[in-house]
């Protein structure tokens, strides 16, 4: 018997890739059942799905019961709250814990939360103005209480930021890549599109490896210096790296603070290596190469 999924953001980029990843899968797509949650279900990105097969049906985060009605007779749910719309804290923990609140009501076997490093905590207090992080893992620590089975997959830097640190020279015949990152700095990315769902299709089709732990979504670890070759392998123009100074990033401190986040505690805290490699393992996925990485929005080049 076929079993439902319910993902949230399924008009977005990390929704997306769950939907698509679920419908390419040899078993999960023959198993499951999708349902895609969206504010307005004429959009066109709603209604993309809907040509794929998936069911979509409205919702809000920030109303408990349109949820709660959204997610009934599923046995699983795909979770994500997108910070940025309202850009505070309490924001999205509200929405976050409407939906751990829903699941548990409505039954759900299987949550998958994306989620983040509880930065504050990790660094004890030195950086604690990365709130769509804290606000992320704020949740998980409350699925726990609530004691909603859940599988935590946590999505590395989106590969589709890169572009925002790359200017062209005056001549437009190279780039520079400007940073606040050392030229070797591990950064673990991620291509949201093409990989994010295949870490949440592996929470689904092995819940006993998952449940409870963190799965670490990267593509792979990749240098500014990498990042520079991969601009130059894509656009055939040389692109040089540069330290940007800390004076550069008094502006925001919430950005300021996700970028030492990566500079000085590998994005993921202690244990950042070993956890990507193990959640590759899950995913039978090799690391990939700066040859692999991709631009997702660099139309402007
Ligand atoms: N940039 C990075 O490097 C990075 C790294 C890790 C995590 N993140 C996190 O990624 C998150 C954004 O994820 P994304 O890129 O997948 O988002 P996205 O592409 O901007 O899409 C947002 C999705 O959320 C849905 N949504 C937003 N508000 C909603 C609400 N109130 N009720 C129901 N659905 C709602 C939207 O659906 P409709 O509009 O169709 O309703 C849409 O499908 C942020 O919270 C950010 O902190 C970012």
């Amino acid at each position: 018997m076929t079993k439902l999924i319910t993902v949230f953001g399924s008009t977005g980029n990390q929704g997306g890739s769950v939907v698509r990843a679920i419908l390419n899968h040899p078993t999960l797509s023959k198993e499951w059942k999708i349902r895609g949650i969206t504010r307005n279900i004429n959009k066109p990105d709603a209604q993309a799905m809907v040509a794929k097969g998936v069911e979509m049906v409205q919702a809000d985060l920030s109303s408990k019961s349109s949820i709660l009605s959204a997610i009934q007779g599923s046995s699983a749910v795909f979770g994500v709250t997108n910070y940025w719309e309202k850009g505070t804290l309490e924001h999205e923990v509200m929405q976050g814990k409407n939906l751990a609140d829903a699941a548990k009501e409505a039954g759900v076997e299987h949550l998958v939360w994306s989620s983040l490093p509880y930065v504050s905590r990790i660094t004890e207090g030195k950086l604690v103005n990365l709130h769509h992080f804290d606000s992320k893992a704020m949740v998980e620590d409350y699925v726990k209480e609530l004691g909603v089975l859940a599988s935590f997959v946590l999505p590395a830097y989106f590969m589709s930021n890169i572009p925002n640190s790359i200017k062209p020279d005056k001549s437009g015949q190279s780039y520079s890549l400007s940073w606040l990152f050392h030229p070797d700095t591990a950064i673990p990315m991620l291509d949201v599109p093409r990989d994010f769902g295949k870490f949440v299709a592996a929470c689904l089709a092995n819940p006993s490896a998952t449940l409870g732990k963190h799965t670490l979504a990267a593509s792979g670890w990749f240098t500014p210096l990498e990042v520079c070759k991969a601009v130059e392998n894509v656009t055939g123009k040389k692109c040089e790296f540069h330290e940007a100074p800390i004076e550069d990033y008094q502006g925001s401190k919430e950005l300021f603070d996700n970028l030492m986040m990566i500079r000085e505690y590998d994005y993921y805290g202690s244990g950042a290596k070993a956890g990507v490699k193990s959640s590759h393992e899950l995913v039978e996925k090799k690391p990939c190469t700066y040859r692999e990485v991709s631009f997702p929005n660099a139309t402007e080049w």
